[in-house]
């Protein structure tokens, strides 16, 4: 058999070399050398359900065959609701995520949930004697998962291709490897090698295809970033370990919105699905205390309410302290100053803590006026009215903004059972009014705000 024939290339400037080498004597950048295959070896004529597909010929948009956009139905909805509303055939979906945040066991348990599925779990990370102990723990609902220990990709295919399963999951793409590459597995070339071939193998024979993604130290999918290019939808699973619950973010996908959000909760028997975050996410209290504020906010398509906790007090060192969690800290920092400046609060002098309960991090910019609400609770020590949210984005000069949806944040808000909404005044216009029961609090201005509130 002849070994395929590879060659380095600098990724920085393109430069060749038959070795790998540090540092690259064209540019002079260090460690961008990567192997390259540029010959592959005789792969022999094998048949195949994928590599005896015809070349494909030009055809006209309008002969393509369309089946009204295909979606397969998975048991779980969180999942669900992040795919777009369905798992697509021929799909290949990357999963990213920390060690231990519970990556495997998501799959695991989408797979043992998959009733009338055959799924294929391949793991090259665990004995099948652990995937059984873990799959004890779950509970196996599905007799057609099969799982495979296995890391060699050419292997794999061909257990694919004997058993024919309507799903397949790999955990992880970082163990697999190929023969046609000398490089260890998880190299860059071994991933990228080893994607395509299940990019292949997932559009042409239809069969959808979850890979399992390790990251690195700053929070990407390890490998190239082709990896992410490759495959139709790249899915983070998050979360502060010091709680239960995990988020299930899409941070690309060819087939539905990026801005939808899963919800589960780490039991000691799986994940269970959270259907309606907004009563976790909100602690139960008896009393108003200062320095609370509920935002109601939009994550995709789904509305919630989250608590938002800020702690003010005077610097006990020179410098004052400025902590977030689940907020951009410099956001806080600019609204620190948008009060400061607008409404003549002195906050250069004191420590500010910012925290969002639930250990879960928000983008939504109309979680705004929460903040400030809780700023100002916390710092005149007054608690706000547990019966009040707010809903609307702080600009620059002080102003009040509108925000999108603001009609579903208001619904949610009361479903929930909240008396009073803060929004923009410039939100009203769009909205019926007699729709809603709650309190509609309208402000335009961060001194409206105060003087309403307290
Ligand atoms: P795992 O899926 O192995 O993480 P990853 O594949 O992302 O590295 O998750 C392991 C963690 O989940 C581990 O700390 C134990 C915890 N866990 C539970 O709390 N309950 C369970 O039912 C299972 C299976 C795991
Ligand atoms: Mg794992």
């Amino acid at each position: 058999m002849v070994k395929a024939k590879t060659t380095f290339y600098c990724q920085n400037c393109g430069a060749q070399s038959s070795k790998w080498l540090g540092r690259c004597p064209s540019c002079g950048a260090w460690n961008t050398f990567v192997e390259e295959v540029i010959q592959r070896e005789d792969k022999g004529s094998r048949k195949s359900i994928y590599r005896d597909a015809r070349s494909a010929v030009p055809t006209k948009i309008t002969e393509v065959p369309y089946d009204h956009e295909k979606r397969i139905q998975v048991q779980d909805q969180e999942l669900n609701r992040v795919l777009g509303g369905g798992m697509v055939p021929g799909s290949l979906v990357l999963i990213g995520g920390e060690p231990g945040i519970g990556k495997s066991t998501l799959m695991l348990q989408f797979a043992l949930n998959s009733r009338n599925l055959k799924v294929l779990y391949v793991t090259g990370e665990e004995s099948e004697h652990q995937i059984r102990m873990r799959a004890e723990r779950i509970g196996i609902k599905n007799e057609e998962c099969y799982i495979l220990t296995e890391t060699a990709t050419d292997a794999i295919l061909q257990h694919i291709e004997e058993i024919r399963p309507g799903m397949v999951v790999i955990d992880s793409i970082q163990t697999l490897h190929t023969d046609i590459i000398d490089s260890s597995a998880g190299s860059i070339s071994q991933i990228r090698e080893c994607a395509t071939e299940m990019q292949r193998l997932s559009k042409l024979s239809g069969i959808p295809i979850f890979l399992i993604g390790h990251i690195t130290k700053d929070g990407s999918i390890a490998g190239p970033k082709i990896l992410e290019h490759m495959v139709d939808t790249v899915l983070s699973f998050e979360g502060d370990r010091n709680y239960g619950y995990r988020i299930l973010r899409t941070v690309k996908n060819r087939f539905g919105s990026t801005s939808e959000l899963g919800i589960y909760e780490m039991r000691n028997n799986g994940l269970r699905e959270v259907s309606n975050p907004s009563e976790i996410l909100i602690s139960q209290r008896e009393e108003a205390l200062s320095g609370v504020a509920i935002a109601a906010t939009v994550e995709g398509l789904r509305p919630m309410l989250i608590e938002i906790q800020a702690l003010v007090s005077s610097a006990a060192y020179g410098t004052p302290q400025r902590s977030t969690t689940g907020f951009d800290a410099r956001r806080l920092n600019m609204l620190l100053a948008v009060l400061e400046k607008r409404c003549g609060f002195r906050l250069g002098a004191k420590d500010v803590f910012l925290n969002i309960a639930g250990g879960i991090r928000v983008d939504d910019p109309a979680i705004d006026l929460a903040v400030v609400a809780a700023v100002l609770s916390s710092n005149a020590d007054t608690p706000i009215d547990m019966k009040t949210c707010f809903a609307a984005e702080v600009g620059l000069s002080g102003e009040i903004r509108g925000t999108n949806r603001i009609e579903q944040r208001i619904s949610e808000a009361e479903k929930l059972g909240f008396e009073r909404i803060f929004i923009s005044a410039y939100n009203l216009k769009g909205i019926e009014l007699k729709k809603f029961s709650i309190k509609i609090a309208a402000v335009k201005k961060i001194q409206d705000v105060f003087e309403k509130l307290f």
